[in-house]
């Protein structure tokens, strides 16, 4: 576990080397007894963390852990009715879900080490 705050905790969730190819995730347990997980993608730069949860119906995004993108590698796709996600925002572009938002959670990068965000709310 990471360091407590009063919005929520830091939780280390893995280091750059795992980003280093543009469509490259880091998939991490937010709690295991629920199955919630979230994710971590890297574009241009810019670290983004979504809940890999589905707006549509709450799915996971993913079938094979960590498969996100879609074939052109521009959008995060849900594999299970197939909405298109833009990676930046979390924004549903294409599919049952269109303009509902994936989940953000605040996301750092310290040296090498990436964190993210748990907030209370979260674990509900
Ligand atoms: S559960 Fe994701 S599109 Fe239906």
């Amino acid at each position: 576990m990471g360091d407590q705050s009063k919005s929520g905790y830091w939780m280390l969730i893995g280091t750059d080397d795992r980003l280093k190819r543009n469509d490259s995730t880091i998939i991490f347990d937010i709690d295991r007894s629920k199955f919630l997980s979230g994710f971590v993608i890297q574009r241009g730069g810019d670290l983004y963390a979504y809940v890999n949860h589905c707006p549509h119906n709450g799915s996971r995004l993913d079938w094979v852990p960590g498969d996100l993108f879609d074939e052109t590698g521009k959008y995060l796709i849900c594999a299970t009715h197939g909405a298109i996600f833009e990676p930046e925002t979390g924004k549903c572009v294409g599919g049952p879900c269109i303009n509902q938002t994936l989940i953000q959670m605040n996301v750092k990068r310290d040296q090498q080490n990436i964190y993210v965000e748990v907030l209370p709310s979260l674990l509900l």
